[in-house]
């Protein structure tokens, strides 16, 4: 056993006592035992390479290369992602992909190349396949952004799957991010990442890896170019990076380095090549646009696991009324249930829940309910008899149903790579709704089963049914969680068709964005934790999913009230911004800490409440362009190294840059500017980037910038939208959307676009029509003036 494991039997030993320790000893007895009989041992295996190329096949898009042991298919597709696959693999089936594959670039063709090799030419990129299968990625100009070496697989003799291996170079310059949701980052740093999603048991640092989310997708930032590489297969793997050096002019670069190893599944990938902005837009196209929030998921959110009454949620909500806190939504974690059983109450605790919810919802505040995979192995339970009788459960190598340990005991795991598991599941939801939920927060489906040593996860050699083609949770483990989104997503759209589906997962994999957004899991309370956080959520965007956030003051222990505070201001900047914490740790309430703490916790919760036209914008240009509400610095601005190392600020949409503060004591911060002239919303004073400044981080705020000349939508004082605009530089312009949504419900609501200009001493805000510029829409005000210039 080691540590981890220990912690990890320990947090369940802890909760439900000696009976749940046995069981854990008794569940890591079984799953080995079920490994041991039921995966097939590797035996001998053979070393293979491609080999030399024989023949070319052109076909749509790309076509067929021929090598001595293999086969390399190269499809360039219409939104300009270019897909190879070897040994034939086509792009599908795949978890990722959001319908099917897109339609080929019919004016991208296969052509003869120096060397008896092969290229692709296509308007964004081009791919160069050597003789003997190294395949480069160019921008049109021929500048190199990646080069794979030829892959090299190792087959079990007695047949079985084969692993492999495939080392990539980039530039020297190249920065790498993304792979899912590290705590390290968000710039991955020289080391080895785990593929295959984990609890890491107790609470997590930036030192921990793998955690809850990972993917096999990179993107690279470097001079030349942004690209997204996304190797699409589930199965465990490690990805090592090495950063390159640039040999300082002396020709002597050393390219940065890529290595890639899997336990199995089709060596196959997608790349796209482009500006950051680019890249995540065909990222999207690929694998789906995020769901869209409804309005309230935008606000704050309150949790803890141990509300433990409806009397004591009531209370909470009163103080955040009380104290004139805005407050969007609380989530009542597994204490709320009946033995910790999914989809009951405890009615001793929770008598009158749909009452509650009633209550609460017409104060504005909505219940969100956890929702875990983990079904009691208990006959009598509703949803065990259900699920048994439709044959939901996850079955071993002998046919037996896998039994694990999840918080009520032995419990069994629907196989959500099932359509009929998932709509069995889906329809689940329809008891949630009648207590009252409108939001879902699913947690422990790495799958989570605790174990008291070994994986704390089902056997590898659970079946699955992998939508009809069969396999086991070597292949099934990494979309386990991805699977159940869609299920609940998916059933919720039937039961209630006229609203956004609210689902948040801890765990998923590439494609998740589809169903809804995720959260840190048990970040660490500690500032290392507040600066993982962080990692997360920019990471994740990087990856495609928008919509994340922290346990904010961080899952376990008590933070210090500075450091509860400054998890706070960060947390308002999030896109989900949710203050919870385990049953055993201190109070998350903002006025637990101090009057001065509720104080500035007050002014961080009415500027979100403020900014709320701005996040939904956001959130439909994250749906529409794929685009992250929370970008790096160098989101605009790739080339500019400086920023690339930046790693503690961020860009809230095109409008905001975010300083916060992550570090004990501090009352200033430097902040790194991208070019352009930036004001501190607060004090009004003016910035110009590039460069480096050193800003005020009193207590009481974190630093926030607005780039001059943009155009926000904000709530005004009478809750109507306002235009807050920042003055352009002089001789300058600027700009801003607003989508004007409903809130919640299907409906397509228009774009408004805004732009900014001088107009000899004063700032004029027009709308932008088919029929030239117009009125606003809304009340304008002009900030950022100097003294005599006037507004309009
Ligand atoms: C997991 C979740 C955490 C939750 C707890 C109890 O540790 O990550 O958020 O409070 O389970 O349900």
């Amino acid at each position: 056993m080691d540590g981890r494991d220990l912690v990890h039997s320990m947090k369940a030993v802890g909760s439900a006592g000696a009976a749940q320790g046995f069981r854990t000893v008794r569940a890591a007895w079984r799953r080995r035992r079920a490994d041991a009989t039921g995966l097939p041992s590797r035996g001998v295996e053979r070393a293979r390479v491609p080999g030399a190329v024989r023949e070319a096949e052109p076909g749509p898009g790309g076509g067929l290369l021929r090598f001595g042991r293999s086969e390399l298919r190269i499809l360039v597709t219409v939104n300009g992602a270019v897909f190879w696959g070897w040994d034939g693999a086509g792009p599908e089936p795949s978890y990722a992909l959001a319908g099917q594959c897109p339609e080929p670039d019919p004016r991208a063709v296969l052509e003869p190349d120096k060397d008896g090799g092969w290229r692709v030419v296509a308007e964004r990129v081009t791919v160069v396949v050597s003789r003997h299968g190294g395949i480069e990625v160019q921008t049109p100009g021929g500048v190199l952004l990646r080069r794979d070496l030829p892959p090299r697989w190792w087959e079990p003799v007695e047949g079985g799957p084969a692993r492999w291996m495939q080392r990539s170079e980039v530039p020297a310059d190249a920065r790498f991010f993304g792979l899912g949701g590290r705590a390290s980052g968000p710039r991955l740093r020289d080391g080895v990442y785990r593929l295959w999603n984990t609890d890491p048991g107790g609470s997590f640092g930036p030192g921990d890896d793998p955690l809850y989310v990972t993917m096999p997708v990179q993107l690279v930032v470097a001079d030349a170019a942004t690209h997204l590489v996304f190797h699409d297969t589930s199965w465990d793997g490690t990805v090592t990076l090495r950063e390159g050096e640039e040999g300082a002019g002396s020709g002597h670069d050393r390219a940065g380095t890529s290595e890639l190893r899997m336990e199995g599944g089709a060596l196959r990938c997608w790349v796209m090549v482009g500006t950051p902005a680019r890249v995540l837009m065909a990222w999207a196209a690929l694998t789906g646009a995020p769901a869209l929030p409804p309005a309230w998921a935008l606000g704050h959110q309150h949790a803890r696991w141990g509300f433990g009454s409806e009397r004591e949620v009531r209370r909470i909500v009163s103080g955040y009324q009380e104290r004139g806190l805005p407050l969007d939504a609380v989530h009542l974690d597994i204490d709320h249930l009946d033995g910790h059983q999914v989809f009951t109450v405890d009615r001793d605790r929770f008598p009158k829940l749909p009452g509650l919810a009633e209550d609460l919802r017409r104060d504005g505040v909505r219940l969100v309910s956890i929702v875990d995979p983990a079904v009691k192995a208990a006959p009598g339970n509703a949803v065990y008899d259900s699920g048994t009788v439709e044959d939901a459960f996850v079955r071993d190598a002998s046919g037996r149903v896998v039994r694990g340990v999840v918080w009520p005991g032995e419990a069994v795991f629907p196989d959500f790579t099932h359509a009929r598991v998932r709509a069995w599941w889906g329809r689940r939801y329809e008891e949630r709704l009648a207590e009252g939920f409108s939001g879902f927060w699913h947690d422990m489906n790495e799958p989570t089963s605790f174990a008291a040593f070994g994986e704390t996860t089902l056997p590898r050699s659970a079946r699955h049914a992998l939508e009809g083609r069969g396999g086991d949770h070597r292949e099934a483990h990494n979309v386990y969680a991805l699977c159940m989104a869609r299920a609940a997503y998916e059933g919720l759209r039937e039961l209630t068709p006229g609203q956004r589906p609210f689902v948040f997962s801890r765990s998923g994999w590439a494609g998740m964005q589809r169903y809804g957004g995720t959260w840190s899991g048990d970040v660490g309370t500690g500032w290392p934790g507040l600066r993982a956080s962080l990692s997360l959520v920019l990471g994740l965007g990087l990856c495609g999913v928008p919509y994340s956030g922290p346990d904010v003051g961080g899952y376990d222990g008590s933070p210090s009230p500075e450091l509860f505070l400054r998890w706070f201001q960060l947390g308002a900047y999030l896109p989900l911004f949710r203050t919870h914490a385990s049953l055993r740790a201190g109070r998350r309430e903002p006025w637990e800490f101090g009057p001065e703490v509720l104080e500035h916790a007050r002014v961080a919760l009415v500027e979100r409440r403020r900014l709320l036209p701005y996040f939904m914008t956001l959130a439909h240009l994250a749906r529409r362009t794929g685009a992250p509400y929370v970008r790096p610095l160098w989101w605009h601005a790739p080339e500019d190294r400086g920023l690339r190392e930046c790693e503690d600020a961020f860009l809230l949409g095109d409008a905001l840059l975010v300083a916060p503060v992550l570090e004990p004591g501090a009352d200033r911060r430097a902040v790194q500017l991208p070019r352009g002239r930036w004001y501190d919303t607060v004090t009004g004073r003016a910035y110009e980037g590039p460069g480096q400044v050193l800003v005020d981080a009193p207590l009481s705020r974190i630093p926030v910038l607005a780039r001059a000349g943009s155009v926000l939508p904000v709530r005004g004082a009478d809750g109507g939208v306002e235009l807050e605009v920042w003055a352009p530089a002089r001789g300058r312009t600027g700009m801003g959307l607003m989508v004007a949504d409903a809130g919640d419900g299907w409906e397509e609501p228009e774009t408004e676009r805004y732009v900014s200009r001088w107009e000899g001493r004063r700032v004029v805000v027009g709308r932008e029509g088919e029929d030239g510029v117009g009125e606003p829409s809304h009340p304008v005000r002009v900030r950022g003036l100097a003294e005599g210039e006037r507004q309009m």
